[in-house]
């Protein structure tokens, strides 16, 4: 049964009323027409649908709207307002990182969450954090690079 649920995404207060089991992918992309986040897999397993809860990574296909109340969701449409945001959204412009762009809000939300907690991170910490984010066109090489370029104007 539906209730009426606050979150707050990217800032701001938002009402939604679908039940509090909805994945917060489909209650972004559905409910509130933030169509930044991808449906890739929807069980965890390609990092697509990635968005941050009090600034780090998770899955919202398989994250329920009660997962989310009373913490701070931001999404690709918001991540650019942080200076790591700036930074590798920046990077990933200067590289040209995306071929079909599919997996890249994904890949961008993780690379921030990894810089955020780690600015100068290791080729191992790079592979480790971005390890669950999958590319099908297979873009690994530049979201490396960018990741680091992205690092070193910390
Ligand atoms: S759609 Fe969520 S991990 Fe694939
Ligand atoms: S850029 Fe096409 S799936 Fe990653």
């Amino acid at each position: 049964m539906a209730a009426m649920t606050t979150l707050d995404i990217n800032g701001k207060r938002v009402d939604v009323d679908v039940p509090a089991d909805t994945p917060l992918l489909w209650t972004l992309r559905d409910e509130l027409g933030m169509t930044g986040t991808k449906f890739g897999c929807g069980m965890a397993l390609c990092g697509a649908c990635t968005v941050h809860l009090d600034g780090a990574p998770i899955r919202s296909c398989v994250t329920p709207i009660s997962a989310a109340v009373g913490k701070q969701v931001t999404t690709i449409e918001a991540v650019g307002a942080t200076p790591v945001g700036r930074r590798v959204v920046a990077a990933w412009r200067a590289l040209n990182v995306p071929q079909c762009g599919y997996c890249q809000s994904g890949q961008i939300m993780s690379a921030c969450g990894l810089l955020a907690r780690t600015p100068r991170p290791t080729d191992a910490q790079i592979d480790e954090a971005m390890a669950g984010n999958i590319c099908r066109c297979g873009t690994y090489q530049r979201i490396r690079a960018a990741i680091k370029s992205a690092a070193g104007g910390a």
